[in-house]
């Protein structure tokens, strides 16, 4: 097998110059080996490390699951949040087809929105509907409340028993109010195990199921991983592409380079910098620390943030993420009046197009000031996907820990909870809530 992941960091090598760099690998070992010793904070939470080799054991339970849904359903509704959500989306959005016809995986739960709830609702009235209720705690709200409001109309649809049998919880093994509903309703329950986090579950049930429902293949997903976790032993960075991004980022940030922005060439990769933000900004942003993640989709963000990028404040560093352009099917037609001036592409492919664009954009932020690097995916595959998010996932718990904060926990998220709860009343929020009302009641005085 063959690595599918190529890193190049040619347009950083003005900034990261070989002390530079030296300096962050050391930093950077260090912090692996605190990682595979399991002596750094956050350690109860490992269990991802190794999860690629482990799931291959429950591979065929999610797979007959899978198809049992992909037979009796239409629609497949992922109902979770974050972790419990985006990795799946993810790899599902990135290896379908835009505009396919036939079976769907679709979203809830994932914000409070309730005209997105009714349209997806009335979206479903002739489709054959499964749901797949995520959440490791069984109590975050967002997705609790979406199932809520899925549970009764799956059981005035289909009556109880039936309902029962088209919804599958996956949660914690002992605790949290999910597991207690699927008890009672008997519904079909996949496990995540207590040692993952969510934002590092995507090769557990929280992502298999959903994926491998999706049609994808989960087997090579997990190998992709695992052989992924292969490479990540090593101490070389030309080895090891998970250990040269960790260096690379290290360095970029000690040079003042605060914010990086990962910038892809396919509409498709959406969702993977949707997780690769959440993996990155809640396992690093904390003690004051961290790099601060964002995203672009070129060519078309290049109208829009593209000017700040080029030209805005200088505190940026990109990561383009992308796939070798073999040609995506489109040639440019070759027209006899050439009017709009195009003949000189006539026979060129959009790939090659859009490559020429990335190349373009790599030359010219690299010239104004934004270093850049590049991960290029041998192709889009299941197991390319798989190898691509294990990196990410080995990367940030490298930089978490080289930066000094523990990668594993998120205190932060904590904070508009307890407010928002206090705010709408619930039971043991009382004193919370009293001090709320008293700074709201300030606020709108003095804006009057
Ligand atoms: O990374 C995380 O731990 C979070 O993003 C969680 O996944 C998210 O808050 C959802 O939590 P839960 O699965 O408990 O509903």
């Amino acid at each position: 097998m063959s690595n599918p992941i190529h890193l190049d960091s040619l347009n950083c090598r003005d900034i990261v110059d070989a002390a530079a760099w030296d300096a962050s690998l050391a930093s950077i070992l260090s912090a692996k080996h605190t990682l595979e010793s399991g002596s750094g904070p956050g350690s109860d939470f490992l269990g991802w490390v190794n999860l690629p080799e482990r799931s291959r054991n429950d591979i065929h339970a999610i797979q007959e699951q899978a198809a049992r849904i992909r037979s009796e359903s239409d629609v497949l509704i992922l109902i979770g949040i974050g972790g419990s959500y985006l990795g799946a989306r993810a790899v599902i959005e990135a290896l379908t087809p835009p505009f396919h016809e036939g079976f769907e995986v679709l979203y809830a739960g994932h914000h409070i929105n309730g005209a997105y709830l009714q349209a997806l609702l009335a979206s479903l009235e002739d489709k054959r509907v499964s749901i797949n209720v995520i959440s490791k705690s069984g109590t975050t709200t967002e997705p609790a409340l979406a199932f809520r409001v899925f549970k009764q109309w799956m059981e005035q649809r289909y009556g109880r028993k039936e309902a029962s049998r088209r919804i599958v919880a996956t949660t914690d093994a002992s605790r949290g109010a999910l597991r207690l509903v699927a008890e009672q309703e008997r519904y079909a329950r996949f496990v995540i195990p207590d040692d993952v986090g969510g934002r590092f579950s995507v090769f557990s049930p929280v992502g298999l199921l959903p994926i491998s429902a999706a049609g994808i293949d989960i087997a090579a997903l997990l190998d992709g991983a695992a052989y992924m976790h292969g490479l990540a032993r090593s101490d070389t960075p030309d080895e090891n592409p998970a250990l040269h991004y960790a260096v690379l980022r290290d360095a970029l940030y000690r040079k003042g380079k605060t914010i990086e922005i990962l910038a892809s060439f396919n509409p498709a990769m959406q969702y993977i910098a949707e997780w690769w933000k959440q993996l990155f900004g809640e396992s690093e942003g904390k003690n004051g620390r961290g790099v601060f993640p964002a995203s672009v989709s070129n060519t078309t963000d290049l109208h829009s943030l593209g000017q700040y990028i080029q030209d805005g404040e200088r505190r940026l560093f990109e990561t383009f993420l992308l796939h070798s352009f073999d040609s995506d099917g489109v040639v440019v037609p070759s027209v006899e009046d050439d009017t709009d001036g195009l003949n000189y592409l006539a026979g060129t492919t959009f790939a090659e197009v859009n490559r020429n664009a990335w190349l373009g954009t790599s030359i010219a932020h690299a010239e104004g000031g934004v270093p850049n690097a590049s991960i290029i995916l041998e192709r889009m595959n299941a197991r390319t996907i798989g190898a691509l998010l294990y990196m990410f996932q080995y990367t940030v718990a490298c930089n978490g820990y080289a930066l000094g904060v523990n990668p594993f926990d998120q205190p932060g998220v904590e904070a508009y909870k307890s407010n928002m709860f206090a705010l709408l009343g619930k039971p043991g929020y009382e004193a919370l809530s009293a001090e709320l009302r008293r700074k709201l009641a300030t606020v709108n005085k003095s804006s009057k």
